[in-house]
């Protein structure tokens, strides 16, 4: 049954960053402006999201100002300050979401900020694959491996408001990130959240873990030293590199997995497009039992399930 006992969905406001002063513009004002900053460069789609998230202008707003540009629209903050946060993110390819300290998933606004992974799309389906391994009764108790902003235990604790909920990181500033989300959306109460390395802050609940999820660190270096400046200067390496294969975190997790999971407990993994392979032989060489591999949304292996015995 989803939780709907606190509405933190997109609408709610987000933390740290503030609109400076509302004002009204044109149509032919604002579309001039945004030909301007995409001039100076960056993606289209990029300078949208900045404008649904910051100025509440989402894309049907926008055709119908393309239709009739002559009408005005009343936005909550200045061009100005939208021309400097978009000069920020071009000049030196800060994240907007960490500029803006807001990023929708789901139907979750989170809080981001530097020193945590912004989620991403894909990492939503591991949501809806826990929520079909688990569609006949909830988990008593599940785990999140390397929580990070949050974003999977705030939707689990969503799913299965009864469960009890463990999220582990190794790292304070994702722990203090993943309490502030939790805490903005009515879930603190249903998720421990425990400082450590993977399975090692998990064991006072060894052997009664239903169902675990994590999104490892998976990039092999080499890749993650050619990833674009938006991405490898700004957000943690701890949150990305995987080691020279990329497998490091998924072996060290596969390998604990049959001491933590309850007997019949589920294991969901995210993983690199190319390491479909080794993360299903790591699961059977472990001894799990229906071992699979799902797609995302583009076809691309990119997700990992299997089960304990359950004897
Ligand atoms: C790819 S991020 C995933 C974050 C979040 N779950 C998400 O999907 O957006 C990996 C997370 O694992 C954490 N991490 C890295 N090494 C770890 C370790 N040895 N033990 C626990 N967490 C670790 C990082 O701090 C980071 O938050």
């Amino acid at each position: 049954m989803p939780d709907v006992s606190r509405d933190c969905s997109r609408s709610t406001p987000g933390a740290g960053w503030a609109p400076d002063a509302a004002c009204a513009v044109t149509g032919t004002h604002l579309l001039a402006w945004r030909r301007e900053q995409l001039a100076a460069g960056g993606e289209s789609e990029a300078l949208d999201w900045l404008l649904a998230m910051a100025a509440g202008l989402d894309w049907s707003t926008l055709q119908h100002l393309r239709i009739a540009p002559e009408r005005s629209v009343s936005l909550p903050v200045s061009l100005d300050q939208l021309t400097v946060l978009w000069q920020r993110h071009l000049q030196f390819s800060e994240p907007l979401q960490y500029l803006l300290q807001r990023c929708s998933w789901r139907d979750l606004e989170l809080v981001v900020a530097p020193g945590v992974l912004i989620p991403r799309p894909e990492t939503e389906l591991l949501v809806e694959l826990a929520q079909a391994l688990r569609a006949d009764r909830p988990p008593t108790c599940w785990a999140d491996l390397g929580t990070g902003s949050g974003c999977l235990a705030v939707a689990l604790a969503g799913l299965w408001p009864t469960s009890e909920g463990l999220a582990v990181d190794c790292s304070d500033a994702a722990l203090r990130q993943a309490a502030r989300n939790l805490e903005r959306c009515g879930r603190r109460s249903r998720v421990q959240l425990l400082q450590g390395s993977w399975w090692q802050p998990l064991h006072p609940w060894w052997g009664r873990l239903d169902l675990v999820v994590a999104n490892p660190p998976y990039i092999p270096t080499a890749v993650w030293s050619s990833l674009e400046p938006v991405v490898r200067t700004h957000e943690p390496r701890l949150a990305l590199d995987g080691g020279s294969d990329g497998l490091d975190a998924l072996r060290l997790i596969v390998s604990g997995c049959r001491d933590a999971l309850a007997p019949g407990g589920w294991l969901l993994l995210e993983h690199h497009h190319d390491q479909s392979r080794p993360v299903l032989d790591l699961l059977r060489g472990a001894g799990l039992e229906q071992v699979a591999a799902h797609p995302d949304l583009e076809g691309t292996l990119r997700f990992a399930v299997a089960r304990a015995p359950v004897a």
